[in-house]
């Protein structure tokens, strides 16, 4: 049996690099490390990490003195570093490079008198944290039809920014209406490009071989994306982790792809692997 795997599977770069983060952290047991919030949406990997002494908690005020706290790849608002550096614990901070340039952004236009527009969903914890730059104060648009029950201020600037995984046609609909409808608006495309070519490789990859694996928890959306996009091409297994694959089933494919989504871990992904080669 052949397996191929997706060019873009699993960890996008700023998940790989926080989640590597947080393992040195963990690895210095000198004082107790929290994050605010499970690490990634991935049952397997958060346990390996609380195994290794990582504790979750909701909010900042649960985390002693003294301690450290890891802010998740998606960033908070200022007002987290704030509360972190008045109660003096250590802030081990993962948040990705791209939605550090969007904090950044935010800041510097909304200190410059601009209000904030952000194009994503307002209890998406990204679009939280980038509201958190503005003192909460953004406008936060999800779907084109929610324009026009916003009533926006003809004199006022506006910058607007998207949250990192919105999709390019639904963002361009979007700009293109507030264009026709604000006087002086300044547009940041600050759409990360790793969802979408981790879903072209998926697709790329379907097409070759004879059957697709898609890594990912049930209820993450992205996995699912990935599953729909696999089975329109060819069939598709759609699992957790490698228990779930049928040695005997898997027997009738000459050739196997598999993608994973964006909070599998590479030891889940390379497990699946190993388990294939032994068929
Ligand atoms: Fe990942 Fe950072 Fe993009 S967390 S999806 S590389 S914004």
């Amino acid at each position: 049996m052949e397996v191929k795997i997706a060019k873009n599977a699993g960890f996008c770069f700023g998940v790989k690099r926080a989640m590597q983060m947080a393992s040195d952290e963990l690895d210095d047991t000198s004082t107790k490390v929290y994050s605010l919030g499970p690490l990634i949406h991935n049952k397997q990997a958060v346990s390996k990490y609380e195994e290794k002494g990582l504790k979750v908690v909701e909010e900042i005020e649960n985390i002693p003195s003294n301690e450290r706290v890891i802010i998740r790849s998606h960033g908070v608002g200022e007002n987290i570093y704030n509360e972190a550096e008045n109660k003096s614990v250590k802030i081990v901070d993962t948040t990705c490079p791209f939605v550090k340039k969007i904090h950044k952004i935010v800041n510097d236009f909304y200190k410059k008198g601009y209000k904030i527009i952000i194009i994503g969903n307002k209890t998406h914890p990204e679009v939280v944290g980038i509201n958190g730059w503005c003192h909460n104060s953004a406008i936060v648009i999800k779907t084109i039809e929610e324009i026009d029950s916003i009533e926006f201020d003809k004199n006022a600037k506006y910058c607007v920014v998207s949250q990192t995984t919105v999709d390019i046609d639904k963002y361009e609909e979007i700009i293109s209406k507030l264009k026709n409808i604000l006087n002086d608006a300044t547009m940041k495309n600050t759409i990360c490009s790793a969802t979408k070519e981790r879903q072209l490789s998926a697709k790329n990859l379907a097409k070759e071989v004879d059957c697709m694996i898609v890594i990912g928890g049930k209820h993450s959306s992205n996995t699912q994306k990935l599953v729909n996009i696999c089975k329109d091409l060819t069939n598709t297994f759609a699992i957790e982790t490698k228990d779930e694959l049928n040695k005997d089933e898997l027997k009738n494919y000459n050739s196997v792809g598999i993608t994973a989504g964006a909070s599998t871990p590479d030891w889940i992904i390379s497990e699946v692997i190993e388990f294939l080669e032994s068929i």
